[in-house]
């Protein structure tokens, strides 16, 4: 066996491994019923460890191609070739095709870290932690439920009770006036944006993105095959007279914005510039998406000004979402904007999925409109600023002022660069050694060598561990 696993090729090194047999096994070079190497030196000859390899021999088990022998080995599905016309797929060039693009092979390394039970700190994911969560307040409430109500299909744009309560939230908490026939509910922001992308855009469109973004963003963008424009994102946030320059040579069709708290920088667009942008909005005719997870969690309480709040012409499709102010596996987020592209995306997504779960609408309706809700909210701006100022003392502790950092005043991810010999991809693999995860900032888009660390998954202690593990993973390198 000449051939060995590329370990940058970005599809993991067992999933690799398992195809390379598959091929071998359909080309005949392992007949059925014939034994394949045993774990320890296939390991030893592909130079992996024995866990990849148990992971790959388990792929294969589950694709019905092997079987395991408990104490003896591995061989070859004897049921395989009974019919001498029957012929496996190629699934690796299913793998292939499709329309949509991988995500960034770090970010998939990321979600199977922070799932393998290992002591690893989680700087990476953008959720809330444990104690952050509503959790007897959703137990209390899950109690008063009558299930039977809840077991049909729903309305296609979301259930009315949580639109409603959607509604007077945005009224009391983020000065917009809405109506509950111009929302729809979605999975998530994420869900919000694949909709927006997909049902109303074409390939080839030509779209404004903050440079850096969202990560889970940027392949639906290229999936869809737009042309995306990053602009650089300041401290005051992007530059409006970068976007007229832009749509006079490449004509923009849409404007991506996350004002608020924004992820990763953590930056508020000015109120001058958010003005600006809604100016260029009305004057040319290119909606803005307003992405706006992050508004609520001001952590002193003010209220924050969304872009949506201040559009009198109705340019602006607002998205947000439940998962930073509540949890992020309701999977609640929405979708308002004229009823038109409303209409438009719900039927989309009744093709998609055929309208969103019942159950967890229902819990968000109670939780949106109970008066516990306020209460919550304060802990949470509460916990959130602790928890900030927990990561900036360790960081100036642990790096002794060679961690550059701009300080949020909301939101969940603190962008910093540090002074380190090497790359910040370099310095990535060295943390995940020491049990640290962060988000390099080229995964969000960025090539300035930022890291971006997500603080509110952590709980306390390990906030100070995670930045103490960092430190020597820094010193390492
Ligand atoms: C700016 C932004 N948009 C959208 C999302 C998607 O979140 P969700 O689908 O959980 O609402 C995130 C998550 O981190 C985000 O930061």
């Amino acid at each position: 066996m000449e051939w060995k696993p590329a370990k940058s090729s970005g599809i993991a090194v067992y999933k690799q491994i398992a195809n390379d047999i598959e091929h071998r096994i359909i080309s005949g070079e392992f007949p059925s019923g014939s034994w394949l190497p045993s774990e320890r030196l296939l390991a030893a000859r592909l130079n992996v460890n024995r866990s990849t390899v148990i992971s790959a021999y388990d792929e294969l088990h589950a694709a019905g191609l092997v079987k395991r022998v408990k104490g003896t080995g591995t061989l070859v599905s004897t049921e395989l070739w009974n019919d001498a016309d029957k012929r496996l797929p190629d699934w690796e060039s299913y793998v292939k095709g499709g329309f949509f693009q991988l995500n960034n092979p770090i970010n998939r390394q990321i979600y199977q870290l922070v799932h393998s039970g290992d002591d690893i700190v989680n700087f990476a994911v953008g959720e809330l932690s444990p104690d952050l969560l509503p959790v007897s307040f959703m137990q209390h409430i899950q109690h008063t439920m009558e299930i039977s109500q809840y077991l049909g299909y729903e309305h296609i744009q979301g259930n009315l009770k949580l639109r409603d309560a959607i509604c007077a939230h945005l009224k009391a908490y983020r000065s917009i006036d809405s109506a509950s026939s111009s929302l729809l509910i979605t999975s998530g922001a994420q869900q919000a944006l694949h909709l927006i992308i997909q049902s109303l855009l074409n390939p080839g469109d030509a779209v404004i993105i903050e440079d850096p973004s969202y990560a889970f963003s940027l392949p639906i963008f290229h999936s869809a095959g737009l042309r995306t424009f990053p602009l650089p994102t300041f401290e005051d946030g992007i530059d409006p007279d970068e976007i007229l320059a832009l749509h006079k040579k490449h004509r923009i069709k849409m404007i991506f914005l996350n004002p608020n708290f924004q992820n990763p920088t953590g930056t508020l667009i000015s109120m001058e510039k958010r003005r600006k942008v809604l100016d260029i909005s009305t004057k040319y005719g290119i909606p803005i998406v307003e992405d706006d997870p992050y508004s609520l969690t001001e952590y002193e309480g003010r209220s924050v000004q969304t872009l949506k709040s201040m559009d009198k012409d109705g340019t602006v499709i607002y998205i947000s979402s439940l998962s930073k102010i509540i949890a992020s596996g309701l999977r609640i987020g929405w979708i308002l904007g004229p009823r038109s592209i409303v209409n438009r995306m719900a039927d989309a997504k009744q093709q998609i999925d055929y309208g969103h779960p019942n159950y967890p609408q229902w819990i968000a309706a109670q939780l949106l409109s109970s008066e516990q809700f306020d209460a919550h909210i304060r802990k949470l701006r509460h916990g959130l600023r602790n928890k900030r100022d927990r990561i900036i003392r360790s960081l100036d502790k642990y790096f002794k002022g060679s961690a550059d950092y701009f300080v949020p005043e909301g939101g969940i991810h603190l962008w910093c660069k540090l002074a380190i010999e090497g790359t910040e991809h370099q310095l990535f693999k060295e943390a995940v050694k020491q049990g640290v995860v962060f988000a390099p900032g080229t995964t969000l888009g960025s090539s300035t060598c930022h890291i971006r660390l997500t603080f509110s998954r952590a709980d306390d202690n390990e906030i100070e561990e995670g930045i103490r593990r960092l430190a020597e993973a820094a010193s390492r390198l």
